[in-house]
């Protein structure tokens, strides 16, 4: 296979859900519990480079015991979401820039790169086997590309054999109160990434390391997990699974810096372009928990809000930590998040102007 021509082998799936099964499941499908009819595989050895790409029915993957993956943790994944546009159109979200993720994250995990062209070309091909998965309305087909080392061998090095997948599933809100405002826990506990880790890595070890100090959130009644840096304990780095913004009186957008340790949100870098071509000024610098305090005691902290494709924009009303609780504003969504949410989401799904190309038509 060239990399400029991926050519899917397409299986006829022998047992399709029905039209009037989709339509149920599509009702109230959720987060990540209902999976579509399909996946697309393609397979990578040192002889071969990428090769056997399909267009297969969804299925379990056979997998010897001694699988790398199972051992070393050699995986990594992208997030992304595709919309039911107008007419019979499909539209893909900036998906360039999560295929170019995947590749920074391949290399920071010692596994060969999936070019840029065949990631684009599976998701299509997913995208287009599964159209009739699609939600209308507020929901989307949350597409989970990942590829994992699927080499049979024990030792620590770098897996010579890879499987890269996509599999899809329709999704509503990720949070269970919809848009409503959330609540963060600040854990004083656990940190999710280190300098020189893997922390702008999309690998599912970070999500492993984070899963405890995200179920101390929920004891805590929190609906996700703030983490402090690993070596001060002290700047904001980001949530579990969401970049942060923080919205001042005087007008400004502040976020963490992208210093090595936080995913380099898609969704974040998009905010950032919107807000700054609406003439907001945004401030990428390092911003404190102690700050963060002080400025909801003084008022100058208007608004904060989550970001990420799962997460789209969530406004955080209130925060929790070991010295108790603090109420952002009047724990509602503020008018910044609603105005931000309204455009980006506006452009996904292709009903308002698209100032920066970013919709990609499947
Ligand atoms: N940070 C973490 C830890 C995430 O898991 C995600 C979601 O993928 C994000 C940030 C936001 O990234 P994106 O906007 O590309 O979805
Ligand atoms: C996403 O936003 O796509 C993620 O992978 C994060 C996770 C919370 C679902």
């Amino acid at each position: 296979m060239t990399n400029t021509q991926w050519a899917f082998t397409q299986e006829v799936h022998p047992n399709p859900t029905s039209i009037d099964a989709i339509a149920a499941h599509l009702e109230n499908p959720g987060f990540g519990r209902i999976f579509t009819d399909h996946m697309v595989t393609a397979r990578w050895t040192e002889e071969r480079g990428w090769h056997d790409a399909k267009v297969e029915f969804r299925k379990p993957f056979q997998l010897d015991p001694a699988c790398a993956v199972l051992h070393y943790a050699q995986e990594i994944f992208e997030g992304m979401k595709a919309y039911r546009g107008a007419g019979d159109s499909v539209l893909l979200f900036r998906p360039t820039e999560n295929a170019r993720r995947f590749q920074r994250s391949a290399e920071r995990m010692a596994m060969a790169p999936v070019p840029e062209a065949l990631f684009i070309k599976a998701v299509e091909a997913l995208v287009s086997a599964d159209k009739r998965w699609i939600p209308d309305g507020d929901g989307s087909l949350y597409l989970r590309p990942f590829m994992f080392a699927s080499e049979t061998f024990l030792g620590v090095r770098p897996s010579k054999e890879y499987i890269f997948c996509v599999i899809a599933c329709p999704v509503g809100p990720y949070f269970k109160n919809g848009n409503s405002a959330v609540t963060v826990w600040v854990s004083d506990e656990y940190t999710r990434a280190a300098p020189g880790g893997t922390g702008a890595a999309k690998c599912g070890g970070n999500y492993a390391a984070s899963l405890l100090a995200q179920a101390q959130a929920a004891e805590h009644g929190c609906d996700q997990v703030v983490f402090l840096d690993a070596v001060e304990h002290r700047w904001v780095e980001e949530l579990g699974g969401m970049n942060i913004f923080f919205s001042m009186a005087d007008g400004t957008l502040v976020t963490p810096p992208l210093n090595g340790n936080i995913l380099p949100g898609i969704t974040r870098a998009s905010v950032i372009d919107l807000a700054r071509n609406e003439g907001i000024t945004v401030e990428e610098r390092p911003y404190s928990f102690d700050q963060w305090c002080a400025d909801v005691a003084s008022g100058h902290l208007r608004e904060v809000f989550a970001c990420g494709t799962a997460a789209v924009i969530a406004g955080v009303g209130r925060i929790r930590h070991v010295g108790g609780e603090l109420v952002i504003g009047d724990g509602t969504v503020g008018p910044v998040t609603e105005r931000i949410r309204d455009l980006l989401t506006g452009i996904q799904r292709g009903r308002i102007d698209d100032p920066l190309s970013w919709v990609h038509h499947a």
